[in-house]
């Protein structure tokens, strides 16, 4: 009865506009939009719901399988690994990852602290190109290749254990041990990696390659992961596998950020939110070209943190108040005290500082992000001379609104917010300055937040 029904509705749409309509849909447009009604009906809705079509259009053709053609206009070297992949492994690439470096704005050593943090991803991406080759020596061979490093790596999936010292496939070999420790199986594969994201600089090129490679490697096993989880992958391999006691905050920053935002994440409750950066300002990044050695003094600084939370009976210094913190300094040693006083001050800044957006009190955020700086030099004694002559220098030029140093510390970056009309001749001044007084060139870069990790199947 409904098949008749059905079959009768298409003989007289066939009658009144000369074609068959296919599964309801008609396939002639220009036909089919004769019909007023009909025209009204989609344009009417076009507009009711035309958010949600825009957004699942660009996230189609962002993922799907148009995405090289997009690609190459949107990200060069990404569309470019494809090639770069057949050239050196003979075969296509099933899978594409970019993810990107990091700034640290306000809220330093808060992450392991349980603490909070503002931070964005940057212009600045690891990229990889990768594809499962599940016959290559018993299906355990791995091939690694670095496109701008010229060096080639190979290991085998049942000897993940057979550590190169300090070497860049160490972070890739420990996120597949993560991927094996919570249950999931990585098959052989070949990559290939690249990236313009500046090495040990306090950029976190490192957690830009973790989060690139996570996100091919969830593809391939296909594991899928929620962020979090994939986060906390690339934290492991530095924790487990490198060696270095980190928190949480690069990988998060590198898989959360968004175009023009910065992000605020919670450390102990997960909650991430994205802020507008205030308009009109610009962040100057300089490199002061002191390569930093994390490890050592990291896991120090982190060991005195937890020695306070100990102390003062506290599960992390995120429960301690600057009050709370005072009452119980003669139980502290000096050193111990004044890394707390850092971290304590540190959360405290990164709450005042989000009202100060939220007020849009820019020049309340600047001074923040100074004061965090000196307590990182004076408590926490995490930054160095050359870091400090680069604040300084700063904090004498037209445009200034803020300036500390930006990561782990212990030499890298400054980040310095400044007025975007000012911007380059800052950064110009700047650099000139800072090789007058120190004889070093530093790297100084006019930085831009944009959109964290993503995959793309190649
Ligand atoms: C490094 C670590 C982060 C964080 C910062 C300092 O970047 O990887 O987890 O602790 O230092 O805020």
């Amino acid at each position: 009865m409904k098949k008749t029904k059905c079959r009768k509705r298409n003989l007289d749409f066939k009658t009144k506009y000369n074609y068959k309509p296919i599964f309801g849909f008609a396939m002639n447009t220009a036909e089919f939009f004769k019909d007023f009604k009909r025209s009204f009906t989609f344009i009417a809705l076009f507009f009711l719901y035309r958010d949600y079509i825009i957004r699942f259009t660009l996230f189609y053709f962002s993922t799907s399988c148009f995405s090289p053609m997009i690609l190459a206009d949107k990200d060069p070297i990404l569309a470019s690994l494809s090639d770069k992949f057949k050239e050196r492994f003979g075969r296509p690439a099933t899978f594409l990852g970019r993810a990107p470096g990091r700034l640290e704005i306000l809220g330093n050593h808060t992450d392991y602290n349980e603490g909070t943090v503002l931070s964005v991803a940057i212009n600045r991406s690891a990229r990889v190109a990768a594809a499962a080759n599940p016959d290559a020596q018993d299906g355990m061979a791995c091939q690694l290749y670095d496109i701008k490093g010229k060096s080639a790596r190979r290991f085998r999936l049942d000897a993940l254990d057979r550590k190169r010292p300090r070497d860049w496939s160490n972070y890739i070999k420990g996120i597949v041990c993560e991927f094996n420790a919570r249950g999931y199986s990585i098959p052989a594969f070949d990559m290939i990696v690249t990236g313009d994201v500046p090495l040990s600089a306090g950029m976190s090129s490192s957690a830009a390659l973790e989060m690139a490679v996570v996100k091919v490697l969830d593809a391939l096993s296909d594991s899928k992961l929620g962020w979090l989880e994939q986060a906390k992958i690339g934290q492991g391999s530095e924790n487990h596998y490198v060696g270095a006691n980190t928190g949480l905050m690069d990988q998060l920053s590198s898989l959360m950020g968004r175009e023009g935002q910065l992000i605020y994440s919670d450390f102990r409750s997960f909650e991430v939110k994205n802020v507008p950066i205030p308009t009109g300002t610009s962040f100057v990044v300089a490199n002061s070209n002191v390569k930093h050695n994390l490890t050592n003094e990291y896991n120090e600084r982190r060991e005195a943190c937890e020695e306070a939370a100990r102390i003062i009976g506290v599960k992390a210094l995120r429960d301690v108040t600057p009050a709370m913190l005072e009452k119980a300094k003669s139980r502290l040693s000096d050193v111990v005290y004044r890394r707390a006083k850092h971290v304590v001050g540190e959360i405290d800044r990164v709450e005042k500082g989000s009202q100060a957006l939220a007020a849009g009190d820019i020049k309340a955020f600047g001074e923040l992000m100074s004061i965090s700086h000196d307590s990182s030099r004076y408590n926490f004694e995490n930054s160095c001379d050359e870091l400090d002559t680069l604040v300084e220098i700063g904090r004498t030029l037209p445009g200034f609104i803020g300036a500390r140093l930006s990561g782990g510390g212990f030499g890298g970056i400054t980040v310095h917010l400044v007025e975007a009309d000012a911007a380059q001749k800052y950064s110009d001044v700047l650099a000139e300055r800072y090789l007058a007084k120190t004889g070093v060139n530093a790297q100084v870069m006019i930085l831009t937040a944009g959109d964290g990790a993503e995959l793309i199947r190649a």
